[in-house]
């Protein structure tokens, strides 16, 4: 791993690795740690610095892994704590940081504590370290407050001796209550747990949602429509108080060697709100959604770069990228459709509309270049780098996603970007399982997929995944790349152009005519073919000026 003088995490290309879907190791269909150890060569090819797996831990996996029984346990379906031991060592051997999620903002209600205080009964001690409360109305027949779950319903679950207990998201998920010293001691507890173990980070889970206003108040009304975004005083998100529990896990961080950081899952409404959570003694960095949320328009994405670099850079903290996770639609699928709308915070994105993949592709591949360019770190999302769109026919009957159960079947849910991701061949379950496994992959794989895995893209010039690895290698190479600032360019409208020091500049066309490049000395990478020194619309390029 490179001891250069910037920390690690300030420009890093950290790698999203969703364990269930990543590559089955022992042949049951479900991804899991020996499926990674296996694949390190592979990242260690497409030239990542770290990976961020999701959820590992036991855990009866009602929301895949984000409902955790026990922190300091790995599932049985993913290996053992020998085996994460393991995989840690390797991947440092190869020059791979490892970064696993925490999910501090609920437990599993398999978790000792949760079953403790159902044991208990209203008023134990043991209550106290979840969110029990007596009900509303002459019986307490009616939820303490109006607070819904995330994944659709009331986030709070009666239980056969009258008590209610509040769950932000399914009612396997109950929420902690982040006031008691107890939960606080035991977090701190697990992060040195795993610290020991040699992990360099951690990704925070829901970080903006773990403080509730003491007195659990009705939600405000919703702001209006149209208007500047601006922050919104939420009984349940983003409280100013959240920040002292990230400044004593800063401090737990800091007793360890070798930068470990962390990187924060917030929701803000603003990214002054944002800013906070990577003040010097806070966290390290936090995802930018807002990056995501844009659109496909240059005005958008550049007051969103223009924004997050300028309130990041305000407190000190460099800015993050990404264009995709395993909680929304893959970005092909995005962009490839008509509409030019922005996706707000706390709205589910759904596909909408007739889809133009062929579209989606060569502005996915624009953005790329446009993300790898830009200050600060970046995120590749699993067969992201491999051009996958959203699986938008899964059947009903594979769903598995808590969204679709709990939203009335009105929501399909996430599995669309959870399906196994293929490695080689032309036929299911194109090596994501060892040739003669006894079970099929955990949601069925598209027939689309032949030939369009790792094997097949490897080499192939025009690939996407050649795309991701060469931007990756001239990101490492080039002094210009990485942590540092950008400066905007003259260009004509829907066309951004930005440079970076020494001799960078980074064209994205993202309005319908062809448009002239500046003057440079040479054509480092392109989205696509570059003729006569014109950019296509919808393409992005690299130049050494
Ligand atoms: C955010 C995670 O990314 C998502 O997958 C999960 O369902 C919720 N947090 C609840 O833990």
């Amino acid at each position: 791993m490179s001891t250069s003088a910037v920390p690690w995490w300030r420009d890093a290309v950290i790698y999203q690795v969703y364990i269930r879907s990543f590559a089955d190791g022992n042949g049951d269909g479900v991804g899991d740690i020996a499926g990674i150890r296996s694949r390190l060569p592979y990242l260690k090819w497409l030239g990542v610095d770290a990976v961020w797996i999701n959820p590992w831990y036991r855990s009866p996996m009602a929301d895949h892994g984000y409902d955790v029984a026990d922190y300091r346990e790995i599932d049985p379906l993913f290996g053992t704590l020998e085996e994460a031991e393991r995989l840690i060592e390797e991947a440092h051997a190869h020059g791979i940081r490892v970064i696993p999620d925490i999910v501090p903002n609920h437990t599993s209600d398999r978790h000792a504590w949760f079953r403790a205080a159902l044991a208990a009964g209203p008023g134990s001690p043991e209550r106290e370290r979840y969110v029990f409360r007596q009900g509303r109305g002459p019986d307490g027949a009616e939820p303490p407050n109006d607070w819904v779950s995330c994944f659709g319903g009331p986030a709070w679950t009666r239980l056969p001796d009258g008590e209610w207990y509040l769950h932000l998201f399914a009612p396997e998920q109950p929420d902690l209550n982040w006031q008691h010293p107890e939960v606080r001691a035991e977090f701190e507890s697990i992060l040195r747990f795993w610290f020991a173990r040699g992990v360099d980070g951690f990704r925070i889970d829901v970080a903006h949602g773990l403080i509730k206003h003491p007195e659990l108040p009705d939600l405000p009304p919703p702001l209006e429509e149209k208007g500047p975004r601006r922050h919104l005083d939420h009984p349940h998100w983003d409280r100013d108080e959240v920040h002292d529990i990230y400044r004593s896990w800063r401090r737990v961080a800091d007793e360890f060697p070798g930068d470990r950081s962390f990187v924060a899952e917030a929701w803000a409404d603003t990214p002054e709100r944002l800013a906070a959570y990577v003040r010097a003694d806070g966290l390290h960095t936090a995802f930018n959604f807002d990056f995501l949320m844009s659109s496909w328009d240059a005005k958008d994405l550049r007051a969103v770069i223009d924004d997050s670099l300028s309130m990041l850079g305000a407190v000190g903290a460099p800015a993050t990228w990404v264009l995709s996770n395993h909680d929304v639609v893959r970005h092909p699928s995005r962009y490839g459709r008509k509409t030019a709308r922005r996706w707000t915070v706390n709205e589910p994105y759904r596909a909408e509309g007739p889809l133009d993949l062929e579209l989606g592709t060569l502005r996915a591949r624009a953005a790329a270049l446009l993300m790898l360019a830009l200050p600060g770190g970046a995120y590749v999302y699993q067969g992201e780098e491999l051009g996958l769109p959203e699986v938008e026919d899964l059947p009903e009957s594979v769903l598995q996603d808590p969204v679709w159960e709990r939203s009335g079947h009105a929501d399909r849910g996430r599995d669309g970007c959870r399906v196994p991701i293929p490695w080689s061949g032309s036929s299911p379950p194109y090596g994501f399982s060892p040739d003669g496994a006894r079970g099929e992959p955990w949601l069925p794989q598209p027939a689309a997929w032949a030939g369009r895995g790792m094997a097949e893209q490897r080499g192939d010039e025009h690939s996407m995944l050649e795309l991701y690895r060469a931007a990756l290698r001239l990101r490492r190479e080039h002094p210009a790349l990485g942590d540092g600032d950008l400066t905007w360019l003259d260009a004509p409208a829907g066309v951004l152009v930005f440079g970076r020091e020494p001799g960078f500049v980074c064209a994205v066309n993202l309005s319908a005519e062809g448009y002239r490049l500046p003057a440079h000395t040479s054509l480092l990478l392109a989205s696509g073919p570059v003729e006569d020194g014109v950019l296509a619309p919808d393409h992005a390029a690299w130049l050494a000026v």
